[in-house]
């Protein structure tokens, strides 16, 4: 990625920079980039909060402007577009939760895919009244769940045929062969990245690891679906992050890298070993360590049993690993949630409360 001016600063558009990931990297890239100036479009959704900023040091937030608004708004794109010479685009807004597609699949069409198809819309229109740059880049930032489900061997390659399982991963599949269609069709430079399940700081608590954090915490059921022996290949999100610059910056267009911590581990063995984390720092033993209230409940349908990255061609065509190792950075994101309690509280909305009401059957109370 360059800019075609070199003496100002190159502007980023990050789509859902208030959700988990898109949070994570904003903060990463100002500390790491002093040339990048950031425009965060985000909706808002439950899973969105722009308050994760407020807390960004004077150098960091003037280079950081946050704008309300839907990936679906044409004309909001085109306005972004036109105001700023935009050298890429970072493409995290999405509906993200499996379960909820699940429940809800219309959401997850409407703003993957549409929304996906208006962004590719407003940054051709763009890229073509500038003179097509080459050094324009769309970054497309989707999962490895795209891939389906892996039995006990074998790996996810860039050629691994898709196949998905949930609503979910079908309308990220959708919006990666639109970015790989208008890369070939009309060579928009476009790049998808597919990672595997990450985790870290600001992750909403509807995903597996920080749901069963506070549910320790609070000392409520941990629902474990199925035998619990379903695997991920965890990532750290701060490695997800450095792959992300590394791709903006030195990855080829038209092409895909998968992303992956090399950090298989059982369902069941992430909450036993959150349960010990936490009876550590909250001092419970015996008869009230937190294992007793691990309790397996139905199956997800669909549920894909394994994933697995083989992620050999981002680490040798553009030379990332994945710095922290996984034990040390479950500590550090069970120490963030125990620092963080304020946030915690500030995301729960009513719409959250509903939310583990209708999936667990569990009556959150008022004031929680
Ligand atoms: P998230 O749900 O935490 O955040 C999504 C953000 O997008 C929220 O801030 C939300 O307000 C915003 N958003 C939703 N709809 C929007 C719309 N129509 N217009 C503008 N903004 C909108 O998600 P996340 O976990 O940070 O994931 C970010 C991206 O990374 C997603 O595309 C996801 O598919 C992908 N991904 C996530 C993981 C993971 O483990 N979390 C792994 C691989 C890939
Ligand atoms: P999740 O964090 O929802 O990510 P994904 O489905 O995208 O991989 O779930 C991770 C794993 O944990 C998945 O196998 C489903 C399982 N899981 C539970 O067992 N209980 C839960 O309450 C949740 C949310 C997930």
């Amino acid at each position: 990625m360059t800019d075609d001016n070199t003496d100002e600063m190159i502007h980023l558009l990050v789509t859902g920079g208030a959700g988990f990931i898109g949070t994570n990297f904003i903060r990463h890239a100002l500390s790491l980039r002093p040339d990048w100036f950031i425009t965060n479009l985000d909706a808002l959704t439950y899973a969105g909060n722009s308050a994760n900023f407020n807390d960004l040091p004077q150098a960091l937030a003037s280079r950081h402007k946050f704008i309300h608004g839907d990936i679906r708004d044409a004309s909001l794109l085109d306005q972004l577009f036109s105001e700023h010479e935009i050298s890429a685009v970072v493409h995290f807004a999405a509906e993200s939760h499996v379960d909820r597609s699940i429940l809800g699949p219309e959401a997850f069409v409407e703003t993957n895919i549409t929304g996906t198809f208006r962004l590719l819309e407003a940054s051709l229109k763009a890229w073509r009244v500038r003179g097509k740059p080459e050094g324009f880049r769309f970054l497309h930032v989707s999962t490895d769940e795209v891939y389906g489900s892996l039995g006990p061997q074998g790996y996810f390659t860039e050629q691994t045929p898709y196949e998905p399982s949930s609503p979910y991963s079908a309308s990220k599949a959708a919006s990666d062969h639109f970015v790989k269609a208008y890369f070939r069709t009309y060579g928009l430079p476009g790049i998808v990245t597919n990672s595997s399940n990450n985790f870290g700081p600001y992750q909403f608590p509807e995903k597996l690891i920080p749901l069963m954090i506070l549910n320790i915490v609070e000392q409520k059921p941990l629902p474990v679906y199925g035998d619990g022996k379903n695997v991920r290949d965890w990532l750290y999100v701060l490695d997800h992050c450095s792959a992300l610059i590394k791709v903006l910056e030195e990855g080829r267009p038209g092409e895909t890298y998968n992303i992956g911590g090399g950090a298989e581990r059982q369902n069941i063995d992430i909450v036993h070993l959150l349960c010990d984390l936490l009876d550590s720092r909250l001092g419970r033993s015996g008869e009230q360590s937190s294992q007793r209230l691990v309790t397996f409940v139905p199956d997800r349908p669909g549920h894909d049993r394994r994933y697995a990255i083989d992620c050999t061609k981002i680490k040798r065509e553009l030379g990332w690993e994945p710095e922290h190792r996984f034990d040390q950075a479950l500590e550090a994101t069970v120490e963030w949630y125990l620092d963080h309690m304020q946030w915690v509280e500030s995301i729960r909305s009513g719409e959250y409360r509903k939310w583990i009401e209708r999936q667990y059957g569990i009556k959150e109370e008022v004031g929680n």
